[in-house]
């Protein structure tokens, strides 16, 4: 692949479309226009903001192609209604804000990052907690990173549902389910199987609010627990899965996570991790790649692996019949056993 300088200067300017994007999201410019046209004069108003600066941003939004003009009026295409529009399910908002908060700020210290191999916590927050205590010290950052992951995890939820057969269990634990959209899809289809999620202490009490309003509050159990800490009571669950959280983790607490669930979990169980691997040369996908350096900036250590490389780590813990199982959608999912013979 060859590259122009052009391209390269496209991409270094691409945070201005970034920005423009998340300020507009906050400020919820786009609500305004959901079911009328409206003026820059009447959006500033609405905005209760000056009119020359509302202007630019419209004209910045019109330019990037989120809004059309006709006369004097800003239009918001239908469809873009649907992720613009903060009442709409697929709403963006909650990855601007989460963005804003979060990924820009330490962003701003990659090279530091690159330079020490560490976070930018400290640097940026003045703040050495771990990342998930930072990220969920603020009830409205829980709901800005729970909203935006479970809109993310959607085509693979719906992959995952429609392409494994869920009943062949008796009970599912999915461990750090963030906001439940996988125990809540797999309840759609299977009427039986029992649904539990074990998530952080810090997560957990927004996490029941939300199953509760909608209507999930006595079909899925929800336990409180650190996967790394250990203690884990796991002996119930015959499917145990474990989505998008190892790359949060360096390899060796990786390692520490996988033991404790092999430890913990019945003779006989199965295992699955869903994650976004690099490709085994690791020269891409582009987003898992640059996923890795968000994971260097905001972690402690975690980091991108290949397939092969998860799939080394599940026979370490001594797993057997590790393997993947092809679903459709984003994510690859890796799976093991744990023998029938091995003892607690
Ligand atoms: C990146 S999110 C993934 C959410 C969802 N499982 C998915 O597949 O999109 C990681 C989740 O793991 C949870 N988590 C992180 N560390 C954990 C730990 N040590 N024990 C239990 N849950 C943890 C977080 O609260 C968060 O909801």
């Amino acid at each position: 692949m060859t590259l122009t300088k052009q391209d390269a200067v496209d991409q270094m300017m691409g945070f201005f479309q970034a920005k423009t994007l998340t300020a507009a999201l906050d400020l919820k410019l786009f609500d305004h226009l959901h079911t009328q046209d409206l003026s820059a004069g009447e959006i500033a108003d609405k905005l209760k903001s000056p009119l020359r600066s509302v202007e630019q941003l419209l004209i910045g939004l019109r330019a990037m192609g989120y809004l059309e003009k006709q006369g004097d009026n800003y239009h918001l295409p239908q469809e873009h209604a649907s992720f613009l529009v903060s009442h709409e399910p697929m709403w963006l908002g909650w990855l601007g804000r989460h963005i804003d908060t979060f990924l820009y700020p330490l962003w701003g210290e990659l090279k530091s990052a690159v330079t020490s191999d560490t976070n930018q916590r400290q640097a940026v927050f003045g703040d050495d907690r771990s990342w998930f205590d930072i990220l969920y010290q603020n009830p409205e950052d829980v709901t800005d990173f729970q909203e935006f992951l479970g809109k993310f995890a959607a085509p693979f939820i719906h992959g995952f549902v429609q392409d494994y057969d869920f009943s062949q269990h008796r009970s599912f634990l999915d461990i750090g389910s963030g906001i439940g959209t996988l125990p809540i899809a797999v309840a759609g289809i299977n009427p039986d199987i029992h649904l539990t999620i074990c998530e952080l202490p810090q997560a957990c009490a927004f996490l029941r609010d939300k199953l509760a309003v909608q209507g999930y509050g006595d079909r899925i159990n929800v336990i409180e627990g650190d996967v790394i800490a250990g203690k884990l009571a796991l002996q119930d669950y015959d499917l145990i899965h474990l989505g998008w959280m190892l790359h949060d983790y360096a390899p060796e607490i990786q390692m520490t996570i996988l033991k404790n669930i092999y430890d913990a979990m019945p003779a006989g169980g199965c295992f699955m991790a869903s994650e976004t691997p690099l490709n085994d040369e690791k020269s891409g996908p582009e987003f898992t790649a640059l996923l890795s350096l968000n994971m260097l900036v905001s972690t402690d250590g975690g980091i991108e692996s290949s397939t092969e490389e998860y799939l080394e780590r599940f026979r370490a813990v001594g797993f057997e019949n590790v393997r993947l199982i092809n679903i459709s959608g984003p994510r690859t999912l890796i799976c093991g056993d744990k023998p029938q013979s091995a003892s607690l």
